[in-house]
């Protein structure tokens, strides 16, 4: 009996290395994205930030290519650039750099079946993958909360679980969107959000996500109160570019700003916060911290703040191609993270954001970008308002004239050559500035 026991024991545990040896990816795939979790990374995708930056280089990979492995949990497309919400037939504008330029016929509609694998392929992944709307350069914003609304209903038939005619992606489903406002008013973002939170009961039995991507700088320029009135799943805070970013750390890199609203004044108050951080040097102009460093500060960042939830990053190009040691910077990010094994919370009671909290109306968010550190609230000259806005005179700023915020400059990059590649490009584009 012992006799057999022992070879029985010995039988296992040959066969379960024989096992783990002839399948490794049983072990390499088992991440599935959870929003609790302290040690997630979320990747920007669609702006070929790195081949914007590089002449003549192609960064940018498929989206598979960014979900083979376990180092990102999130994916954020980038960008839905134009929102052309007043018109009833209007269709949005979709920027993905070269990875999309079909459209479907006789619109200006971008049809992108690639992506639309790419999406599933990730979620297979156990990954989630948003729609990120706004970004540094393009035409968006609101006139009314109702149009806010038909917006909302029109990204909801179009990209999640509704249904439309025209589907750039087909039929997959993005699990949500982000807002990345560098531009315009924040007219209409909160209810923007509380009529998705709505329209995302349409299927109780899957999770969606509505984030938003401020610049470090708290209140943020454009978002403000926008986030403390909308209910939002995680902020991708961009820390660089400015004076609070990581290269200011810890003097004045203001995480505990961001941690503070987090747990008070969001209305959800599990909402997490994440370190945003430029891929490479030359993804942002400034504050990118090498690997050595980051290994200080991210443990300490994450013991010190509850609503710490990992990494996001400018963009996938960027971080895939910079490459120090034997690894990329996205695996090294992804390593620190997810090194010392700390990584979950405990579970929250009842995953509360499965149900919206009710938001009404509200969320909104309006961001930005990322700019110059004094400059509050910079022009951003990529930005156009759209006419449709214009109407109503906004109030925060000037005139009559739709205003323009934004503004994650431009560095350099992105505007010049092949206006048709670069002009999204400034910010949450090329560079992220
Ligand atoms: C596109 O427009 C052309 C010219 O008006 C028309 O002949 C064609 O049928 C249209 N195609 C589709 C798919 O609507
Ligand atoms: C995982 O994929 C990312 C994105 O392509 C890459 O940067 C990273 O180096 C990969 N990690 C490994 C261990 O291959």
């Amino acid at each position: 009996m012992a006799a057999g026991l022992s070879s029985l024991a010995i039988y296992l545990v040959f066969s379960i290395g024989i096992l783990l040896h002839s399948y490794p990816n049983i072990a390499a795939q088992a991440r599935i994205f959870d929003p609790n979790r302290k040690d997630n990374l979320a990747l920007y995708w669609g702006q070929n930030s790195f081949g914007v930056t590089h002449a003549g280089m192609l960064g940018q990979e498929a989206l598979e290519d960014y979900c083979q492995n376990d180092s990102a949990d999130i994916l954020l497309l980038s960008f839905l650039n134009v929102f052309n919400a007043a018109s009833a037939g209007g269709v949005p504008g979709l920027d993905f750099a070269e990875t999309c330029k079909t459209t479907f016929p006789n619109t200006t509609l971008l049809h992108c079946p690639q992506i639309a694998k790419g999406i599933k392929y990730c979620q297979k992944q156990g990954k989630i993958v948003l729609l990120s709307l706004g970004g540094a350069a393009g035409s968006y914003g609101f006139a009314s909360e109702d149009e806010a609304r038909q917006f909302a209903d029109k990204l909801w038939d179009m990209f999640m679980g509704g249904s439309a005619d025209l589907r750039p992606f087909d039929d997959a489903v993005v699990d949500g969107v982000d807002l990345d406002i560098e531009g315009g008013q924040s007219t209409g973002y909160v209810t923007l959000v509380g009529r998705l939170r709505e329209k995302f009961k349409q299927v109780p039995d899957r999770r969606f996500y509505v984030t938003a991507a401020p610049q470090c700088p708290f209140p943020d320029g454009y978002l403000g109160s926008v986030i403390d009135s909308a209910h939002l799943d995680m902020v991708f805070v961009q820390f660089y570019n400015n004076w609070c970013s990581a290269l200011s750390y810890p003097s004045q890199f203001n995480f505990d700003d961001w941690d503070n609203w987090a747990r008070d004044r969001s209305l959800n108050p599990d909402v997490k916060v994440y370190f945003g951080l430029p891929g490479s040097t030359t993804a942002a102009r400034s504050g990118y911290i090498d690997p050595t460093e980051l290994a200080r500060i991210i443990p300490d960042v994450r013991s010190k703040y509850p609503s710490f939830g990992g990494v996001s990053m400018w963009d996938a190009s960027q971080g895939a191609s910079n490459k120090i040691g034997d690894k990329s910077y996205t695996q090294h990010v992804a390593d620190i993270l997810r090194a010392n094994g700390d990584t979950a919370e405990p579970a929250q009671p009842e995953d509360t954001s499965k149900v919206p909290k009710g938001d009404g109306e509200t969320a909104e968010s309006t961001q930005i970008g990322i700019d110059e550190p004094t400059t509050p609230n910079p022009t951003n000259p990529s930005f156009t308002t759209p006419s449709s806005t214009a109407p109503t005179p906004s109030i925060k700023d000037d005139g009559a004239a739709p205003e323009t915020t934004a503004v994650k400059s431009t560095g350099g990059r992105g505007h010049g050559h092949d206006h048709s590649q670069h002009k999204h490009h400034c910010c949450h584009r090329g560079r992220d500035e």
